[in-house]
Formats: structure tokens, sequence, C-alpha cells
């Protein structure tokens, strides 16, 4: 009988050369190059670029991409009547699977998926990713207008991927250190090796589906609250603690009942999340851009790392990338229910090539399992059955 390991813990599921994280030492490469380094010099369009074709593009190739992407932002209307017609009270990534989806519908002609080498038309893969990741944000943004009743801002040309992110929220020119944390927090967030999600799209992937139903499955794998929807429970546990001076004894508490504290733990991570440290950087370089007057979230959030340092560090348990997104997200005036899909829309690039990779050496994911139910028995008329 094969062993099963609950969670495939351990389990490879394939073999990729897009990321590659030591969870011992807290490092984390994309095509080997160090979050740290790109989170400081790349740009969301140029780390999307390196992961879909797998190495850093030159000048005219990363204008050629950025030129093609600003000229994808725009969403038909049809896809904006879909939203139009879902309930307000909607969660945004029900809303954002359910958009993607249909956009599949409005770009048909996955006829070059046919299996085996036949899948590597490049260019339908790399019109389709491009496709799909510039318009994850004005669909995102839309809904939140759309959700409030108010029509949708157009995305802009003259701006970059996470200033128009912005600007398609708020109407307004982006705070410039608001749009670089921004952006860095697309790279952050644009990949990260075999996870649930990516996963998802892989096993769709791997049947042929279109790509929009890739990154739909995607999606809906994203959104449970162990995956990428606990950003949106950290904003929400801090604003129940209130304040810094709260945060030892509701911490006792929580651990006394067994309660998972959000943003913290990490599956691959046993040390803290190279992610977490970056974004924790980024808060106290906009706590000084704005004198420390940050208000106490930011300084409730400080003090629950530090606590949860000391209890859970034994563990291996320590802040993981949505310990800080949410904040930040928070300060650019993104609700918290959107977190999520904002992940999403920086997560599309690295679905998307794993999307790529998975094409060019497919087989069809078809695991086993190990059967635990009753041996080969004989139906009985319903006349013959009692109640136990
Ligand atoms: N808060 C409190 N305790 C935690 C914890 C958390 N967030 N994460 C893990 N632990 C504890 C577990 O209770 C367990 O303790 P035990 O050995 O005494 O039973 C131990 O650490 C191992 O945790 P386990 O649940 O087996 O780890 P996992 O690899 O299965 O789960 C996560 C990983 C991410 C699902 C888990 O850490 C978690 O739920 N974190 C909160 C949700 C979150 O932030 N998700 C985003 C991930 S990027």
């Amino acid at each position: 009988m094969s062993e099963y390991l609950p969670g495939l813990e351990g389990v490879p599921a394939t073999q990729s050369n897009i990321s590659d994280l030591d969870g011992n030492l807290g490092i984390l490469t994309y095509r080997g190059y160090p979050i740290e380094e790109l989170a400081l010099n790349s740009t969301f369009e140029e780390t999307t670029l390196l992961l879909l074709d797998g190495r850093l593009p030159t000048a005219d190739e990363l204008a050629a991409f950025e030129k093609h992407l600003r000229a994808s932002r725009v969403v038909k209307y049809n896809v904006r009547d879909i939203m139009k017609s879902l309930p307000a009270t909607g969660h945004p990534m029900e809303m954002l699977q359910t958009a993607v989806a249909s956009l599949g519908m409005f770009y048909p002609g996955d006829e070059c998926l046919t299996g085996g080498m036949q899948c590597q038309d490049l260019n339908y893969v790399h019109n389709m990713s491009v496709k799909i990741i510039a318009r994850m944000a004005t669909i995102v943004a839309n809904w939140e207008h759309v959700r409030n009743g108010y029509d949708p801002i157009p995305p802009r040309k003259d701006l970059n991927y996470a200033e128009n992110l912005l600007y398609m929220f708020s109407g307004e020119d982006p705070d410039p250190l608001l749009a670089r944390i921004m952006d860095a927090c697309l790279i952050l967030h644009a990949e990260h090796t075999i996870n649930a999600s990516t996963f998802a799209a892989l096993v769709a992937g791997s049947t042929l589906a279109s790509p929009f139903l890739v990154v739909a499955a995607a999606v809906g794998t994203l959104a449970g609250p162990l995956h990428g929807g606990a950003n949106q429970r950290v904003v929400e546990m801090l604003k129940e603690i209130g304040r810094p001076e709260n945060v030892r004894p509701w911490l006792e508490e929580q651990l006394a009942k067994k309660a998972k504290i959000w943003g913290m733990g990490h599956r691959e991570y046993k040390v803290k999340d190279p992610r977490a440290t970056i974004l924790q950087k980024m808060m106290r370089e906009l706590m000084e851009q704005r004198g420390g007057n940050m208000g106490p979230l930011f300084e409730t959030a400080l003090a629950l790392e530090e606590a949860c340092e000391e209890k859970l560090a034994p563990k291996g348990v320590y802040a993981n990338v949505d310990f800080y997104s949410g904040i930040l997200y928070l300060e650019m005036g993104i609700p918290p229910d959107q977190f999520t899909s904002i992940f999403a829309v920086a997560r599309s690039a690295g679905w998307l090539a794993h999307w790529r990779e998975q094409l060019g050496d497919n087989r069809i994911f078809r695991p086993t399992q190990v059967y635990s139910g009753e041996s080969k028995r004989s139906y009985v008329p319903i006349s013959e059955r009692h109640a136990k």
C-alpha cells in the first residue's frame, strides 16, 4: 500500500525552475535572483517577464512587454455587466473567479492546446498570459466601484502597473512611496513555488483547460484563509486587539484556546518569511516618512510579532508574507476584503509561468488514493433497510 501523506507535505508534485526557497535559511529566489534584490531593483512588469521567460529582459524587450500590458488593460463592458449583476455583498474573490473565468468566453482560441509538444506555441501562451495579467488589476479595481454603485475608473496607459492599480481604486495620482511599496508587494506576491493555488493551476493546466480557467481554479484556491485569505484576517485581528498594550493578554488567551494567529506560520519556512522582513522594512520607511504617526494598527502589529516570536518560535512559527501586507494595503486605501484579490493580481504572473512550464512537458495529474471505505457489498432494496 502506498504511504499517504496528509497535505502532500514533502511530496514533490512537479519539477520546476521558476522559483526556489530554503525554509531553514529564509531564502526565496525567482529564476535564481534573490527576492530582496528584485523587491529593491525590479518592477512588477520586469519580474513578471522574468518569471514567464526565465531571464531578465533587455530594455527593448521590457519596453515592448510594458506596452503590450498597458494596451491590454481595458476590460470589455460585457464583463463589467456580469459584475454589475453580482451581489455587492459577495466576496471579491468570488467575483474575481467569476470574471476571470468569463474572460475565456470573450477570448476563445485554445485550439493549440492539443497536448504533448504541440502545447509549446509560445506566442499563444505569451499573449494569453498578457491578456490575463493586464486585466486582473482592472477587474479587481472595477469591482470596488461597481459594488458601491459607481462606474469604474478606466485604466491609464501613462502609469506603470502598480501606479495604475492604485489609480483605478482612488481616481487620484498615487503617492510615489505608496506606489513603490505596491510595486514591491506585487513582486513579493508574484510567485512562491508549489503552493496550494499554484498546484491547483497546474492540475487544471494539465487537463489542457484554457488559461482563464486555469487562473480561475487558482483564484478559488487562493481565497481560503489558510492561504491568501490570511492577510484580510490579519487586519481584522489587529483591529480586534486594538492597541499594543493589549497584545500580550490577547495572545495568551488565543494560544490557550489553540486559536491560529493569522499571518504567522508557514509550511515551508521554519524561520521568518523573507518577504515579511522586506514588508516590515517598508512599513518602517512609511512610518518614518509620516513622522512616526501611523496609528495603533502599526504599533500593534510590531508588538504582536515580537510577542509571537517569544511564544511560537520554538515551533518554527514566525511572521509570513501576509502579516504586514494587509496593513500596507489599508494605508493605500484598499478595503480589507480586497487584500486577497491584490494577492491574486500579483500571483497571476506565477500561475501563468507555471502553466507555461507545465505545457512544455505535460502529463495530466491523476494521483492515486488510499481507500479506507467499505469492501465490496450488495445493494439493499429500500424496503429492507432499517434505521440504526
Ligand atoms: N498560530 C498559532 N500556532 C500555529 C500557527 C499560527 N498561525 N501556525 C502553526 N502553529 C502551530 C500549530 O498549532 C502546531 O502546533 P502543535 O505542534 O502544538 O500542534 C505547529 O505550529 C505546527 O503547525 P501546523 O498547523 O502543523 O503547520 P502547517 O504547515 O500544517 O500549516 C499554515 C501552515 C500556514 C497553514 C499555518 O501556519 C497557519 O494556519 N497559519 C495561519 C494562516 C496564515 O497566515 N496563512 C498564510 C500562509 S502564507
